[in-house]
């Protein structure tokens, strides 16, 4: 038996698309029941496995068969071929609309869908009390939950696939509804299940947070697995495919992005806001400012940077996910302050991007927007990082005894 969590074995799902050419009720009684359709492949012979214990991502643009997937893997669809094997308890957060029944109270939600999920009435009314604090719904839980928020759904979804202790938890895009401080939660119950050796598959555009949340991944295209595998790889090639239009901007900078929020301007500063000469002393301040202007308000804008050596290795990349907040209309500065640059000598150049988590669509990229130089006076080190070691060489002391 394999150690894999879940198995996905020669998957293929078809929708059906019905054409509606004739929309009079005379052509339509006349059709009689004989509608016309097409067959479409959503997922096209699928095969890949999720390693228990990791977390996974699965990427691809828009229509991939990303959602398609976790719906068949969650069993809310049944593929037309192959099989999905999953390994002990699952728990699903898919997209708006295919949990809740909407005509349900928030109440009745819960109970259903924890028998969905196999769980006994007794248990579920164990936990419940805990689910309804976690969700941070209580005052709503008798209501219809086609009255809740989206943001509200979500906390209640999750609070219920959390809590019921999961095996294999597929999370698809969602989080992106919730407040900062819900999505904090989320990422630290994330690592609490991580903790425990749990599965959890991610589907998100947000590749930045994936980067630093997954460890493997699978590539869906036109419903067709492109790769899967290692993360860092994975995403690369996802990221460098996944940019169909670019746009050359005034100054012959190659970006991509929809426009709402652009950046107009990056600095490289010392702590006290002053530009530096020439290059910067390893372990010396560094304050990278980025001033954009946005022509949207955007309610999370998430903003990542990346540092790569001139070899091409990506040295570090991270992003504002813990403090993303609401961008308003018109200019904007974004501070990146590192108090003790550990980089060791050497060129390097720097990508800023502005992400919106909500639409997860990307604002605006630009790839070797600054040059970092990077000096280290007198230290003889080689790599990518500024240990600020100290080398002391002395006589052998001897030890008592054995002189
Ligand atoms: N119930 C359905 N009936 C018909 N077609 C469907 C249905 N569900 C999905 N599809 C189609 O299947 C394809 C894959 O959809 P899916 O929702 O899995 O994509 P996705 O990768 O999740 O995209 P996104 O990034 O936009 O969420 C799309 O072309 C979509 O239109
Ligand atoms: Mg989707």
């Amino acid at each position: 038996m394999s150690d894999a969590a879940v198995e996905i074995a020669n998957v293929s799902k078809k929708f059906r698309i019905y054409h509606e050419r004739n929309q009079t009720l005379k052509s339509a009684a006349m059709r009689r029941r004989r509608s016309i359709h097409e067959d479409f492949w959503a997922l096209k012979d699928v095969s890949f496995d999720i390693p228990k214990g990791s977390n996974f991502a699965i990427v691809g643009s828009n229509g991939s068969g990303k959602s398609t997937l976790l719906k068949c893997i969650a069993g809310i669809l049944y593929p037309n071929a192959g099989e999905i094997r999953t390994r002990g308890r699952l728990a699903a957060l898919l997209e708006i609309g295919s949990g809740f029944h909407p005509e349900l109270s928030g109440r009745d939600n819960v109970f259903l869908n924890a028998s969905i999920l196999g769980i006994s009435k007794s248990e579920i009314r164990q936990r419940f009390d805990e689910i309804v604090d976690f969700s941070g719904v209580e005052k709503f839980i008798d209501q219809p939950v086609k009255n809740y928020s989206s943001g509200m759904y979500v906390r209640l979804a999750f609070a219920v696939a959390i809590n019921v202790d999961p095996e294999v938890l597929l999370v698809d895009e969602v989080l992106a509804v919730g407040d900062a401080s819900f999505q904090q939660k989320c990422m630290e119950k994330f690592a609490q299940l991580q903790g425990d050796g749990r599965t959890i598959i991610v589907v998100s555009h947000a590749v930045s947070v994936l980067r630093t949340m997954c460890d493997k991944g699978a590539w869906l295209n036109n419903g067709e697995l492109l790769d899967v595998g290692d993360i860092k790889p994975l995403l690369n090639a996802f990221d460098d495919a996944s940019r169909p239009t670019p746009h050359v901007d005034g100054i012959g900078r190659t970006r991509w992005g929809s426009g709402q929020i652009v950046i107009d301007h990056v600095e490289v500063l010392t702590a006290d806001g002053l530009p530096f000469a020439r290059f910067i002393t390893s372990h010396s301040a560094v304050r990278l400012r980025l001033r954009y202007t946005a022509n949207e308000r955007i309610e999370k804008a998430l903003f990542s940077i990346s540092i790569d050596s001139s070899d091409g290795t990506r040295v570090w990349g991270g992003n504002n996910f813990e403090s993303m907040a609401p961008v308003e209309i018109g200019d904007g500065v974004m501070d990146f302050t590192v108090p003790a640059m550990p980089l060791a000598k050497g060129d390097y150049t720097i990508d800023v991007a502005i992400f919106d988590w909500s639409t997860q669509r990307q604002l605006d990229l630009i790839k070797h927007v600054v040059q970092l130089q990077i000096e280290n006076h007198g230290a003889s080190e080689s790599g990518y990082i500024a240990l600020n070691g100290e080398w002391r060489v002395s006589e052998s002391q001897p030890i008592n005894g054995h002189g």
